[in-house]
């Protein structure tokens, strides 16, 4: 890799060994089925926000905390809530949420006050107005301090007046041991096997030696841990009684032993203790060789009777076929389309979170799932249609070899290509971008893919800096599933707000607050098609929206029950917000509708991860070429979604927050908008108001995920608490090595499982 970025790499094949095998699976942009072995990758949203936002936001941002800062001075260690862990430095300290740890020989019950004070209550009207909540110190606690779900008492949330649960006493003996954890069916169990043709096992290589290894969980989360401010594992049937460190979770696919074992190094810098539990089955697995394509081709051939084909079924049915016949029912096929590109910088633990999806979702599902790479090549001078080898020294240049075989390679020639002709004016072009480039355009080239797909019934669109701390598997399942469930009923009404569990209580009545809500407002909810000016001319296709809603909505016997059980077309990661009036900076890039009438009614989900279906992919597909419709990136699949009355579900997945905010406001922050949601005047996704994410888990500007990230991974970090309101390079540098091996300290950090974004470096020799 150029400049050494690629930390460690050190494969080399021969180019014409590589060749000889790949050369006859770089196509022209056309033959759908060849295109799969080729790469791809793009630049997401988020990158383009920074672009647009950076200029307005960190222009005012930077103002901001430069006119805030004499102020912060002043009430150095009053804002700031310093946090003492194992060697109190600070003036102010509140040493009162860290767990204390009592190894065996002292065992003895210590009570300690609780001295909390929240001294930032009268920080300054003009900063963040979170800056008055403290910092939560749950989240680092370690390994050691691990307990029981049901002697969990989380520091975050608590009641008004409730007093904090620290210092907790907690003892240990040893370091518990981690098992695998498998949250894939249990394949060779009855009710399996009688619905569902078997499943054969799959291997990392042809000789069918190595199985797919299982990751490691713990059983039990780590005391006071905080529990999520917004949406739910139990919600979505994820696991919220285990937790996971970096071993368990990494090493079988390479973390914690070195290059010479077939390792990734990476890990073996970090404190370690006991980790070898997760290398007890199946040993520390030589990654040397994998081929990740053929790994997957091979899975998927020994299991392909299970799966729907699209060229004998009518696909795409999302009725579950009625059983009568004792035929095994056929499962349908996932993409995971992962957008990379030229010059992105791999690192060894890059290749690990790949290596971890690849395994997990698609070897240990017989083939369910298939991983790609769509490889952005932004050069549209490069021969990559004509010259195979133009192709390969790309991919050489820029994927780690054990990849090439899941990439398909695309470039915005490529687009201009597939989606010729005039695209009328914009309604605005904030980011002056072009009409086929990625930044406002990104979802062409998974169109493009859909297409010459036929194989596949949904496609994730994924991005590298995203991080399941988890089992891919176990997330996307359950997603699914989840969604499914789902009635149709209020559905946009509920997906445009963010669920607070322990405000809103159930999801039963966070469902009912939300007809109360829209009752109160006296607007229409959302069912099917809905209809605009200017619409019908440019419908009069072969579009027809009203075979868009399954039986169960247009028999009516029982309209609750609408949608109940049929495939979601869209599912997002954030709320699904009405753009409209919303102060998002992309809300009027709308492009080719008839400029006579209103803007169209539109929906938008903020960071382009999400699932769509085929037929969603096919009618986005069918405006583009034909109507020449479009529209910014993150709104175009939620709008089409709404004009053709596809079902589209907002998952409301565990969201942490590194402060401590009072629930009532969170509330105002993220659902500030029309009927309390996230839509229209006052959304959380209003320019103004995006700084209340950077304490987020989950938000393109997060400064909280990369910091958990890596201190989870083992890395200190500063801590980001510091007199200019705690953003990220401030403070002390906490965790790493020394600290977690120190004698007071409860370990290294083993979480509940959580989605982490934006991830921009994990290794410290990353950090420029
Ligand atoms: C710590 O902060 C509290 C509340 O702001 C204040 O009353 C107290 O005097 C401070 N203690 C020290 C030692 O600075
Ligand atoms: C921890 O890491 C060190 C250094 O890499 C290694 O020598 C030791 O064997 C490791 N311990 C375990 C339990 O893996
Ligand atoms: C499906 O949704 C209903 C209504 O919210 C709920 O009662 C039921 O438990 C859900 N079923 C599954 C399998 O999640
Ligand atoms: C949720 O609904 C139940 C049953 O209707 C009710 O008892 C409870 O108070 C509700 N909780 C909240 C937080 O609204
Ligand atoms: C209505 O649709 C549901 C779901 O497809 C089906 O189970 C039911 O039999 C239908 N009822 C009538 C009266 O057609
Ligand atoms: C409609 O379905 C819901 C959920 O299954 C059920 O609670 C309700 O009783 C049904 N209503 C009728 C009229 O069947």
């Amino acid at each position: 890799m150029e400049g050494g970025s690629f930390l460690g790499i050190r494969k080399s094949t021969s180019l014409t060994s590589i060749l000889s095998t790949r050369d006859e699976k770089l196509g022209l942009p056309l033959p759908a089925h060849q295109q799969q072995k080729i790469r791809v990758r793009t630049i997401l949203g988020h990158c383009l926000y920074r672009r647009v936002l950076l200029w307005s936001a960190a222009v005012l941002f930077f103002l901001f905390f430069a006119l805030s800062r004499s102020r912060t001075h002043l009430q150095h260690g009053r804002i700031m809530d310093m946090v003492d862990f194992a060697q109190g430095e600070t003036e102010n300290v509140s040493s009162l949420e860290v767990v204390e740890l009592v190894p065996p020989s002292e065992v003895q019950a210590k009570e300690k006050t609780d001295d909390e004070s929240d001294g930032s209550k009268d920080a300054g009207s003009h900063m963040p107005h979170w800056l008055r909540f403290r910092h939560l110190d749950g989240y680092f606690n370690g390994i050691k301090a691990m307990v029981s779900l049901s002697e969990h008492r989380p520091e975050f949330p608590r009641k008004k007046g409730e007093k904090s649960p620290f210092p907790l006493t907690v003892t240990y003996n040893s370091l518990p041991t981690p098992t695998p954890f498998v949250p894939q069916p249990d394949y060779k169990s009855p009710e399996y096997t009688s619905k569902y043709h078997a499943v054969e096992p799959c291997y990392l290589d042809k000789d069918e030696k190595v199985p797919v290894p299982d990751l490691y969980a713990y059983s039990g989360v780590v005391q006071g841990m905080p529990l999520p401010a917004m949406g739910s594992h139990s919600l979505l049937g994820l696991r919220d009684d285990i937790c996971f460190d970096r071993f368990g979770r990494y090493g079988p696919y390479g973390l914690g032993y070195g290059f010479g074992e077939g390792g990734v190094e990476v890990g073996t810098d970090t404190e370690n203790e006991s980790s070898q539990a997760v290398w007890s089955k199946g040993g520390k697995i030589n990654y040397d060789n994998v081929d990740w394509g053929d790994a997957q081709t091979r899975c998927f051939e020994s299991n392909k009777k299970r799966f729907v084909d699209p060229v004998t079924e009518d696909d795409q049915k999302p009725e579950p076929r009625s059983s009568t016949s004792n035929e095994p029912e056929k499962i349908a096929r996932t993409a995971i389309v992962v957008r990379t590109y030229v010059g992105f910088p791999w690192s060894q633990h890059t290749v690990l979170n790949f290596r971890a999806m690849i395994s997990e979702l698609s070897l240990r599902s017989g083939g369910e799932y298939t991983v790609h790479f769509l490889l952005h090549i932004r050069s549209n001078d490069e021969p990559i249609w004509a010259n195979p080898a133009t192709a390969q020294h790309i991919m050489d240049e820029n994927v780690p070899y054990e990849f090439h075989s899941i990439c398909t390679l695309w470039s915005e020639a490529q687009m201009r290509l597939i989606y010729p002709g005039r695209f009328g004016s914009s309604v605005a072009n904030p980011s002056n971008g072009d009409i086929h480039g990625v930044y406002r355009s990104a979802q062409m080239p998974l169109q493009n893919f859909a297409a010459n797909h036929p194989e596949y019934t949904h496609f994730w669109n994924w991005e590298m800096d995203m991080r399941w701390l988890g089992n891919y598997y176990e997330l996307f399942d359950r997603l699914a599933t989840w969604a499914r469930n789902q009635s149709r009923i209020e559905l946009w009404e509920r997906s445009q707000k963010y669920y607070i569990p322990n405000l809103h209580g159930s999801w039963e009545n966070f469902s009912n607050l939300v007809h109360q809500e829209m009752q109160d407002s006296g607007r229409k909810t959302i069912l099917g098609p809905v209809r605009f000016a200017g619409q019908t001319s440019a419908h009069a296709g072969n579009i027809i929206e009203e075979e868009n809603l399954p039986a169960s909505c247009t028999n009516s016997t029982n309209m609750s029950q609408c949608g109940v059980g049929e495939e979601a077309d869209l599912i997002t990661l954030n709320p699904i917000f009405d753009a409209e009036e919303s102060g998002w900076v992309f809300a009027s890039d709308v492009t080719g509708y008839d400029s006579s009438s209103p803007t169209p009614p539109r929906r938008c989900a903020i960071i382009t991860a999400s699932r769509l279906s085929r037929r969603l992919l096919m009618a986005m597909h069918e405006e583009t070429w034909k109507y020449h419709h479009t529209m910014f990136s993150e709104m175009f699949p939620a709008s089409v979604a709404l004009h053709h009355g596809f079902k589209a579900v907002y998952a409301p997945h565990p969201v942490y927050l590194d402060r401590g905010w009072d629930l009532e406001s969170v509330d105002e922050a993220f659902n500030g908008g029309r009927d309390h949601s996230t839509s229209r005047h006052g959304s959380p996704f209003d320019f103004q108001n995006e700084h209340n994410h950077k304490g987020s888990t989950w938000y393109f500007n997060s400064e909280f995920a990369g910091l958990l990230w890596r201190r989870w991974l083992g890395y200190a970090q500063m801590d980001g608490r510091g007199v200019n309101g705690g953003r990220s390079g401030e403070g002390t540098l906490r965790g790493g090595i020394v600290e977690e091996k120190s004698a007071a300290s409860s370990g290294r950090l083993c979480l509940k499982s959580v989605l982490l974004h934006p991830i921009k470096w994990e290794h410290p020799s990353e950090m420029w």
